[in-house]
């Protein structure tokens, strides 16, 4: 081959390749660009719910980092078709198409999740005791057993609670008993919350928000 057909070749190469790449990025939308710029007519995720994610207790946006991808896609999908009742999220759900929404889910869930802090013993005994063993006598576990140590989260399916606000974990164990929000796969967090009283729902609400976690172990998953 000359120099000439060689260098032709060449750039014949790097020209499909570069529409290669072009193909790809139209076909899979950029989950960072989403969460930290916005799309559209979408806001950023990130004026609410922070660049790593972090939530903003303020404003009552939740921690999103590290919990599973899974997971946050289907809160982005329910909240698009309304299943899941929020004026903020239901919008901004409904502004993305599914792809796109499986891109944020996918990068908030690559942000790094929480390692637990244990919550001061004695301070808070029934949340506690519901966290830990349940009741067993109403068939309900512990909420550490889906939840995770700590409840820092497990898996793809199973959130954090560790990181929330007592106010956000209340109003979503309110809205599981009031059928505001799906109950979760199998429906586990429909029967959870049904067996517990407005006395269990603060109790184990202020417990999970003191257990807190803290973000700087990185990801302990
Ligand atoms: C204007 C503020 C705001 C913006 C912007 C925003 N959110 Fe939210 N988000 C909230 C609030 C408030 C909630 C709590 C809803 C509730 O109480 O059910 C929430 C809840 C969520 C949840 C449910 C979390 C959980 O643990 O179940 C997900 C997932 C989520 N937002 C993703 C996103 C994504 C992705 C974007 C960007 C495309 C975004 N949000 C933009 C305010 C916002
Ligand atoms: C049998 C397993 C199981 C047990 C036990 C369980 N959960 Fe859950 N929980 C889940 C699943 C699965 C989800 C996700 C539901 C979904 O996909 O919407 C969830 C979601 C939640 C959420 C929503 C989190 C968010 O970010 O919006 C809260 C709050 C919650 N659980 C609190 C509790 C509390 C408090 C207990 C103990 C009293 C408990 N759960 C026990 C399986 C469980």
């Amino acid at each position: 081959m000359t120099s000439a057909a060689a260098w032709r070749a060449a750039i014949v190469c790097a020209v499909l390749a570069i529409g290669g790449t072009g193909g790809a990025a139209r076909a899979a939308p950029d989950g960072a660009a989403i969460a930290l710029h916005g799309a559209g007519g979408t806001p950023a995720c990130a004026t609410c719910h922070g660049a790593q994610g972090q939530g903003n207790p303020a404003i009552g946006a939740p921690r999103l980092a590290g919990d599973g991808a899974t997971y946050l896609r289907w809160q982005l999908n329910d909240f698009a078709s309304g299943h899941r009742v929020n004026p903020i999220m239901q919008p901004i759900a409904r502004s993305l198409s599914p792809a796109e929404r499986a891109a944020v889910a996918a990068f908030f869930a690559g942000l790094p999740a929480l390692t637990p802090r244990p919550a001061k013993p004695g301070a808070n005994p029934l949340g506690a005791r519901l966290a830990a063993r349940g009741r067993w006598a109403l068939g309900l576990p512990g909420c550490t057993q889906c939840h995770g140590p700590g409840g820092i989260g497990v898996g793809a399916s199973f959130p954090h609670l560790a990181g929330l606000t007592a106010p956000y974990i209340a109003a979503q164990l309110n809205a599981f008993r009031q059928h505001q929000r799906p109950a979760g796969p199998l429906g586990l967090m429909g029967r959870v919350a049904g067996k517990l009283s407005p006395a269990d729902i603060a109790a184990v609400s202020a417990y999970f928000a003191a257990a807190g976690g803290s973000a700087d172990g990185g990801s302990a998953r």
